[in-house]
């Protein structure tokens, strides 16, 4: 037998009926945004690697470790995005979209790529649904774009997620909150691991996040980067938890709250859950009213966020998953010696009525016919032998009651439709 060739590291295939509950998260995220206001745009998964040098940061993870790249047959850098707010900036200056009417709202659904280590939660190839809404500086844009988070999320049934929320201040405040914590840190550095220590040159404000008990505790008396925050990127916070506030939707200030790009500045946010391990994050964004310059656009305030959809969906309340995997209705089988051909005529007659009808293929025992059909889930099998061919009746089994009765083929239609 040949070797069997297997899927990549990290990455999987997604198999029916799984996909139907992804393409149901996907239809509620469209119509939601839609709602909102936003327009779908695809660009491609693959960018020259500059972008997210410039656009994420050379000193991130993403970028120092994490990326897929790799030269073309001209040696061209190129590399498969491992997000996706800087291919949408990008794209926004490459299409001119500063001339339209501001704000612009973007959404997108797709793959992006990261090379860490696999692990629950944690793929090489993951998907997110993000939204960026560009063009707009002030507080109402960042509160409106959490409230359309927050009711996507209510719309496929979670009730208990709680936005962490913080700000990063100003580019000015970063930069002397910087030089405040890396002098706190200094005295302390034998106690940091070699990340830390890396980042304590490159980008001390990363280090706030770690996830080691140790140095967690080392922060405990570190200064606090609201202490240093500008009286703009002040106000700007403070209205948006006053907005927050008065609607009602649920956040949790967590100061020490940095995120692992570099482009953000004033808010920034996550959504975590408790049950999802070690990979907790299932939502991230923030404010990025640098990005759209840094390549080479216009100065344009923005804010967004990405939903890891691969973590969604593995945590989606029953409810809603429940809903998405739905069986086909109702399987048709011809009885030796009629036709299958039959059997298939009715089927489409049924789905010419809107009822999802599969067909038996081959002529098999009734017995056979039933014990399929419930193995793939249809509540109903309808049967036509030669006398219902003459009568133009069908015999009609529920499989759940047992019941079984011979209709007219109009009255099991209707009885179909109306169960669909
Ligand atoms: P991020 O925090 O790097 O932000 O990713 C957003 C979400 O993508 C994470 O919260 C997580 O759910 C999911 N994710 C990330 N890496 C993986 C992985 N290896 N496997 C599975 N899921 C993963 C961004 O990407 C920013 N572009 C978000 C943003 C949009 N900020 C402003 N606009």
């Amino acid at each position: 037998m040949a070797k069997r060739v297997q899927s990549v590291k990290g990455t999987r295939d997604l198999l029916p009926p799984e996909t139907a509950v992804w393409a149901a998260v996907e239809a509620v995220a469209r119509r939601v945004f839609g709602i909102y206001g936003y327009g779908e745009i695809r660009t491609p998964v693959l960018e020259e690697t500059e972008l997210f040098v410039r656009g994420v940061g050379e000193s991130t993870d993403i970028v120092g470790k994490e990326m897929y790249t790799f030269a073309d047959k001209k040696g061209r850098s190129l590399t498969l995005r491992p997000e996706n707010t800087a291919p949408v900036a990008r794209a926004y200056v490459e299409h001119g979209m500063q001339n339209l009417v501001a704000p612009v709202k973007l959404f997108y659904i797709g793959p992006q790529f990261r090379y860490e280590r696999p692990q629950k939660g944690r793929y090489r190839q993951f998907y997110q649904i993000g939204a960026e809404i560009i063009g707009e500086s002030g507080p109402y844009s960042d509160a409106e774009l959490l409230l359309m988070l927050v009711s996507f999320l209510r719309e496929l049934h979670f009730t208990e997620l709680v936005v962490l929320l913080n700000t990063v201040g100003d580019k000015e405040s970063r930069f002397e909150y910087a030089g405040k914590l890396r002098a706190y840190l200094q005295p302390l550095q034998e106690h940091l691991s070699e990340d830390s220590r890396r980042r304590l040159v490159t980008n001390p404000l990363r280090i706030l996040d770690t996830k080691d008990p140790k140095e967690k505790e080392l922060l405990l008396d570190a200064p606090r980067l609201v202490d240093c925050l500008s009286d703009e990127s002040r106000r700007h916070f403070e209205k948006l938890c006053d907005l927050l506030t008065r609607f009602g939707l649920r956040y949790r200030l967590e100061t020490k709250l940095v995120r692992g790009l570099d482009y953000y500045s004033d808010t920034v946010f996550e959504i975590v859950s408790g049950n999802l391990g070690a990979q907790d994050a299932i939502v991230g964004g923030g404010r990025y009213d640098g990005l759209v310059a840094s390549l080479g656009g216009p100065q344009r305030a923005a804010i967004g966020f990405a939903i890891g959809e691969d973590r969604l969906v593995d945590l989606l309340p029953d409810s809603f998953r429940g809903a998405c995997l739905k069986a086909p209705l109702v399987a048709v089988a011809s009885v030796d010696p009629v036709d299958t051909a039959e059997a298939l005529s009715f089927a489409e007659e049924l789905r010419r009525h809107g009822v999802d009808a599969i067909v038996e293929f081959a002529s098999r025992s009734i017995k056979s016919v039933l014990d399929r059909a419930s193995r793939v889930g249809c509540r109903f099998v309808v049967l036509i032998g030669e006398d219902e061919l003459s009568s133009s009746t069908v015999t009609f089994k529920n499989l759940s009651s047992g019941e079984q009765v011979r209709l007219p083929r109009a009255a099991a239609i209707e009885h179909l439709k109306e169960t669909a």
